[in-house]
């Protein structure tokens, strides 16, 4: 089983999803509260009251100004998790306060770390500027997936599985026809794989989007920073347009920036985040419209396969052999890469979670 890698970034929400409102979502195992203070900052601490436990997020539990207050009894936090009040007694215990998480806001997403505090500032956080930039437009979603994060990754760096499981969608035969080549930086946990198809059958999905009525050239070139960050460069042309310039300009094709946020909520469930940037009919709601409503039903063509996976998996014991081919290579780079890092974070995860529990106990 993969066990989670805490000394990473991962998003834990839209920005959009959290305003001035308490708001609960667990990540790698951990429940967290996240709100926004009155001047906009978003804050993260853990979600369950020092004093017997009762969730924040929850009714009655509620926002004060820049202050939690617990549903249950009255405890009262700041924005920094540290308990100012308490009911029938002026003193306040000195250790009455909730674990508190770095937290930034990059690119349309909250970012949350949960692993040892001294290293998040020097690990950076994984760009995705498609997401707010002016020069694309943006469908995405979240989807619950009953599945551990692991299966997410294997499927997202293979996509020979367009062909079968999305025929009709973004799935052609030459999608499984083609061979990949995959490149992976171990350094900086980063695994690249790249599928050029010269002519292809135009999916319906970039058929009905694009409007291009013959066959294409299909670039899928994927970069997946470890654990969390996927991204898709997707690139269509018409069979015959010309080739990206030698300054980077590439005025004969369509973009699509497929973005996926891959975050453990528990050992055996996902928040599967998912974004299509595009850089062509920006303004036409029609065509959001559409890439919204076909890559969701896309994402759930996957969620309902890996809920069904999971409970394969979890049902045979670890280490039941598998078969793997050519197609795998680049979810083989990303199991290693990943093991790695958890192993790297294995000691300190022990620690930080003994801190966690002295400090919120
Ligand atoms: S459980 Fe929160 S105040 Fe008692
Ligand atoms: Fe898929």
């Amino acid at each position: 089983m993969t066990s989670f890698v805490r000394n990473q970034w991962y998003v834990a929400a839209y920005g959009s999803e959290i305003g001035h409102e308490l708001f609960g979502r667990t990540v790698c195992g951990e429940p967290i509260l996240f709100w926004r203070t009155e001047a906009g900052e978003v804050t993260a601490m853990a979600e369950h009251c020092v004093h017997r436990r009762f969730p924040l997020s929850r009714s009655p539990s509620r926002l004060d100004g820049d202050r939690v207050v617990c549903g249950y009894h009255g405890f009262t936090y700041g924005p920094d998790g540290v308990c100012v009040s308490v009911p029938g007694q002026r003193r306040v215990p000195r250790t009455a306060r909730l674990a508190s998480y770095p937290v930034r806001e990059q690119d349309a997403f909250v970012w949350v770390w949960i692993g040892e505090r001294d290293r998040a500032e020097g690990t950076p956080i994984p760009r995705a500027p498609w997401l707010d930039s002016p020069e694309y437009t943006t469908v995405r979603g979240m989807e619950p997936l009953a599945a551990r994060y692991g299966l997410l990754v294997d499927n997202l760096l293979d996509l020979s599985h367009e062909t079968y499981l999305h025929g009709g969608y973004i799935g052609t035969p030459e999608v499984a026809e083609t061979p990949i080549t995959t490149e992976a930086d171990e350094t900086s946990g980063i695994v690249r794989v790249s599928r050029h198809m010269d002519d292809a059958a135009c999916p319906p999905f970039y058929a009905r989007s694009t409007g291009i009525e013959g066959r294409i050239t299909r670039w899928q070139d994927i970069e997946y920073h470890a654990p969390c960050l996927y991204l898709l460069h997707s690139r269509i042309a018409p069979v015959g347009a010309p080739e990206p310039r030698a300054d980077g300009t590439d005025p004969g094709a369509f973009h699509v920036e497929v973005v996926y946020a891959i975050t453990p909520e528990t050992e055996h469930s996902t928040h599967d985040f998912w974004a299509v940037a595009r850089d062509f009919a920006l303004d036409d709601q029609q065509v959001s419209t559409f890439l919204a409503d076909n890559n969701r039903t896309v994402v759930l063509q996957d969620v309902v396969a890996l809920d069904q996976l999971e409970q394969v998996v979890a049902s045979e014991p670890p280490g039941t052999q598998e078969l793997s081919i050519n197609i795998d290579t680049g979810g083989l780079a990303a199991r290693r890469i990943l093991a790695r890092l958890a192993t790297e974070g294995a000691g300190s995860a022990e620690g930080a979670g003994a801190a966690g529990t002295a400090v919120t106990r």
